[in-house]
């Protein structure tokens, strides 16, 4: 992050999973987490596509970081992501289910039973078995986090997307999971942090762009606040668990 940074705490203490960081959201936060020091486990759908991130992150000097391939479609692709991840660390400080498939359209009708399908599996099972996966190695650490990126879509009552009412099912799967394993969890210690964005623009934070994108408050959420309030969330210490960020749109 650039000089108006507004976040300085380091995470070189971290170990940090985040699903589908191939592109935009995933790989932002990989990156801006790699800045800060934390060792990153980042996975995408293609193995190429993690190594792709995983190379721009070493490129800026930052060596702990590695590559995993990831279809959360997949129960055993998951299954493997955490057993593999489990042969490099015995720990995970923070999971990010970051991972889930946007299906657009309002029209119910819109859409093939295939993408219907794929649409609640990457977002709802997905993130349950990713959890489920991950939970030994989070217990393992002494400030286990789980933060996932749902969406306004998964909030009561909530009608202003365009997106496809398979994926209102899937955000909304995500959203009563975390909210049952918020308090199921927290006895272990374990905090689930969850955030409800709108749309949101996401910038590349390897370009220009991302020191310049307004921030003002007539101006749509950026990538870059999300960034921040993941850190923010995270950076508490542990009697302040943030369960939720909602967001008013402009
Ligand atoms: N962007 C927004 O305005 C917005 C608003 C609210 C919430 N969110 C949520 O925030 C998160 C990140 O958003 P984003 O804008 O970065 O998402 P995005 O641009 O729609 O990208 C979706 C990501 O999910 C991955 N994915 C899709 N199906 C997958 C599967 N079966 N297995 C593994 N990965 C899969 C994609 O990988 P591939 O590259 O392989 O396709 C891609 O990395 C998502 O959960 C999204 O729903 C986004």
């Amino acid at each position: 992050m650039g000089s108006d940074r507004r976040f300085d705490m380091r995470f070189d203490n971290h170990r940090v999973v985040i699903t589908a960081a191939g592109r935009d959201f995933g790989r932002t936060l990989a990156i801006q987490l790699a800045d800060l020091g934390a060792e990153i486990f980042l996975s995408a759908r293609s193995l190429a596509a993690a190594e792709c991130v995983r190379d721009e992150i070493r490129a800026r000097g930052h060596q702990q970081v590695h590559a995993f391939a990831c279809d959360l479609t997949d129960p055993s692709s998951i299954r493997e992501f955490a057993s593999d991840a489990a042969l490099r660390t015995d720990r995970v400080d923070l999971l990010v289910n970051n991972g889930s498939r946007y299906l657009e359209g309002p029209d119910l009708l819109s859409a093939s039973d295939a993408d219907v399908v794929d649409t609640i599996a990457s977002g709802a099972t997905g993130t349950v078995l990713t959890v489920k996966n991950f939970l030994p190695l989070l217990l393992n650490s002494d400030k286990p986090d789980v933060v996932t990126m749902v969406s306004a879509c998964g909030t009561p009552g909530h009608q202003r997307s365009d997106a496809h009412d398979a994926f209102y099912a899937a955000k909304s799967a995500q959203a009563g999971f975390a909210e049952i394993l918020s308090k199921r969890l927290r006895p272990q210690g374990v905090r689930v942090i969850s955030l409800y964005p709108p749309d949101f623009d996401n910038a590349d934070p390897l370009s220009d762009q991302w020191e310049n994108t307004p921030r003002g408050a007539k101006d749509s959420l950026t990538a870059q606040s999300l960034v921040e309030c993941v850190l923010f969330a995270v950076a508490q210490p542990r009697d302040c668990f943030i369960k939720a960020f909602h967001f008013e749109q402009v």
